[in-house]
This record gives structure tokens, sequence and C-alpha cells, in this order.
């Protein structure tokens, strides 16, 4: 198990003397000093723009951010550096695929496949993109325990499936996808995989060579990094056949009055003056995690999952959702007479952070028949007291309502 008293020192968030329990890291993490340290230290010491500053401290920065580079290639086993595009999150990630290929690849009568489970940003943006090529949206069914329904996949997936876009990890239920079945699925019709990683990358050890997917896309602000970086991994011929996603500086090659060429990929499709400090933050992110081991992290989770459940299904009049065998640290909830709003106001007030509403993800609410959950979600700053906390403050809450 880990040292949780020694990982709550690195955090600065849990140095003062009130009780804070966050069971909201499904949200955004905490950040432990070292990440804080890597962004004030980027403006305070070499603040400058890469690869065009001609002077030292531009040179310190470009290096920073391109050794961040080949760190997410090392962290996730990624065949090429090249690969790794810098964004803002991972609604970025998607929405640069979703664009920059399925402008130039889809056509009418094509079709998409994601499933019911989708976050919205793994869903919207091929809602946008399907109507406007004219092609359709197909879904992978959920099933009531949380899981996805892939018994029928083959007939779900026919010559027309051009793309298979699916959740690694849910946010709402927890539950960890078979994604290999459904990326061999995809590739015997020769359509293009996308990973939505954003709940995976923090919690577990993803490889993807492996994998073997077309585009794995996460965001650095759920794994204790900084808000405003995302990654986009993306296999290289298909990122060079795409046209760019932004225009402006940086992703250029030449430009005249008419007509431009671009930059090599992954610059490509880093159109501006990317958010240096944060990419920095994402190593500083990925070297911490490292350090404290991403296997040692799983484990602790799995551990808290298996406890907090066994605590909560013993609260009274508390339903629990979901019950995948492969599952992260994500426990949705709701209490008899208790709005989840008013839950989580009423936890608050005893120091306890959880997420209540629909999660981003509105067509799992629709399928389970209610408009919310509550939801808590664990990381490797929690531990087994926080569920006893939580537990005791949901009870104090409905024994008020009731
Ligand atoms: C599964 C999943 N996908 C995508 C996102 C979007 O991430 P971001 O808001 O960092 O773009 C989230 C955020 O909660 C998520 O849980």
């Amino acid at each position: 198990m880990l040292d949780v008293n020694k990982i709550r020192g690195d955090f600065p968030i849990y140095h003062s003397d009130r009780l804070f329990v966050y069971l909201d890291s499904a949200s955004t993490t905490q950040k432990p000093q070292v990440v804080i340290d890597a962004v004030s230290g980027y403006y305070s010491a070499y603040a400058a723009n890469i690869h065009r500053a001609l002077y030292e401290i531009g040179d310190r920065a470009t290096d920073a951010y391109e050794q961040v580079r080949i760190k997410v290639k090392q962290f996730l086993n990624v065949p090429e550096t090249h690969s790794v595009i810098f964004t803002k999150s991972t609604t970025e990630s998607l929405n640069l695929v979703a664009y920059a290929w399925g402008l130039k690849n889809l056509c009418q009568h094509d079709a998409v496949l994601v499933s019911e489970m989708e976050h919205h940003s793994n869903l919207v943006p091929w809602q946008l993109i399907a109507e406007k090529m004219g092609a359709s949206l197909k879904f992978i069914p959920l099933s009531d325990n949380g899981t996805l329904n892939i018994s029928h996949i083959d007939a779900l997936i026919s010559s027309n499936t051009k793309l298979v876009s699916i959740g690694h990890q849910s946010n709402v239920f927890g539950t960890v996808n078979p994604v290999k079945e459904i990326i061999a699925a995809a590739k015997n019709v020769g359509a293009v995989t996308v990973l939505d990683g954003a709940q995976a990358v923090p919690h577990m050890t993803v490889d993807i060579t492996d994998l073997d997917c077309d585009f794995y896309a996460f965001s650095g602000h759920k794994m204790v990094g900084p808000t405003g970086v995302g990654v986009l991994i993306g296999r290289t011929e298909l990122l060079e056949a795409m046209d760019p996603f932004m225009g402006g500086g940086e992703m250029i090659n030449t430009v005249t009055m008419e007509k431009s060429t671009w930059n090599d990929v992954p610059w490509k499709f880093e159109a501006g003056t990317p958010n240096i400090a944060q990419v920095i933050g994402l190593g500083a992110a990925i070297d911490y995690l490292q350090s404290v081991g991403m296997n040692a992290i799983h484990d602790q989770e799995q551990s808290l999952l298996n406890y907090g459940l066994d605590v909560l299904s013993q609260v009274k009049g508390l339903t629990l959702y979901g019950n995948a065998d492969d599952r992260g640290a994500v426990i949705p909830f709701n209490v008899d007479n208790v709005h989840t709003h008013d839950l989580a106001k009423f936890l608050d007030t005893d120091g306890i952070c959880i997420r209540a509403g629909h999660h981003c993800a509105q067509p799992i609410m629709d399928h389970l028949g209610i408009s919310a959950t509550a939801r808590a979600s664990f990381y490797l700053y929690n531990d087994k007291n926080d569920i006893d906390l939580l537990a005791e403050s949901i009870e104090k809450t409905a024994r008020i309502f009731n």
C-alpha cells in the first residue's frame, strides 16, 4: 500500500489543518508541489517563446517543452516521438481528430461508431462532423450493469464504418472497456480507431504500442498535472495525410499572400504559442506519477474501490450504479429522497468534495432513467478514512432529508 500521509505531504492543498476529503479526482486532480514548481520555475527563470527565440532562455524553454514530448512517448510506450501532439485538453484532442481527419475522410453513407457510454467530449464532436458530412452515428449499447454490450459488435461494424471512437475507462461507472476487442473488430473493416483515455492514463499503465489504436487522447489536469494541457497521440502516416486543425504561426512551412505549406508533424497541429508552462508541468506530473509507480497507484485505487463499494452498499437508502468486473476507482450513487446537488452541498459542509450531476454523459443518465448521480472518485492521496467520513456524512444528510 502507498504511504498516503507521505503522499499528502507532496500536495500543498493537504497542508492546512482543515479537514479536506477530496473525492472528485475524475473531474480534476490536486497538484503536487513539484508540478507547481515546474510551472512557476518556467515563469520565473526562463519564460520565453519556443522554437523561435534566439537567446539562451528561449533554447532552454524549447528544450524543456520538447523533452516532455519524449517523456510522454516513454511513459505510454508510443512508437514515435512525432506522434505526440500537445493540445489544451482531451476535448481539444478529440475535436482535432473529428475536424482534421473527419472533414477530409468522411462522406455520405459512412458511419462513425461510438458508444452510449461516452463523455460528451467523445460524442458531440462526432455529432457535429457526422451531420456536416452526411455520415451517420452508430452506438455500441450500454448494459444496465455499466458495461458495453459488444456481443453484436460485428453487426454494428460494417464496411461503411470509417471510424470507431471509444472511451478507455468510463468517467461515470469506472468501467474499463474491452478496447482491444473493439479495436480488432474495427481493424477487420479498415476503420480508424480513437480512444478517449482521459480516465485511463492517470490510473493505469497504458501501452499505446500494445493497444495499436490510431489516435489516443488524454488531459494533464486529471493526472496531477496543470490545467490547459492535453495530448493527442496519432499514427504518423494518418497525421501526415490530415489537413491542419487550426492555422496560424508555428504550424506553417512557407506562407505567401495566397497560399501556405505546412510544418512537419507534430508541429503542423500546434498552431500559435502553445501552453508552454503547462506542458512543462505535465512533464513534472509524469515524473511524479512514475516515482510513485503506476502499478502501486492502481493497486491502491483498487483497494479503495473495493472498500468504498463495501462501505457504501451498507448505507440505508443508497443505490449504487454499475458493477463491471474490470473497473477503476469511480463510484456513482444516489440516496433516496436527497437530490444529488443537495447531497454534494451538505457533504461540503463536512469538508467532503464529491461530484453531482450528469457527469457530461447525459445518454448514460437517460439509459438509467435518472437525471443525475452523486460520484466519489479516488486517487493516490485518498485513504479508507476518507471513505468512512463520506459514509458518515451521507448518513447524516439522509437523516436530515428523511
Ligand atoms: C472520459 C472523459 N473524456 C473526456 C473528458 C474531457 O476532458 P477535458 O475536460 O480535460 O477536455 C473527460 C473529463 O471529465 C472524461 O472524463
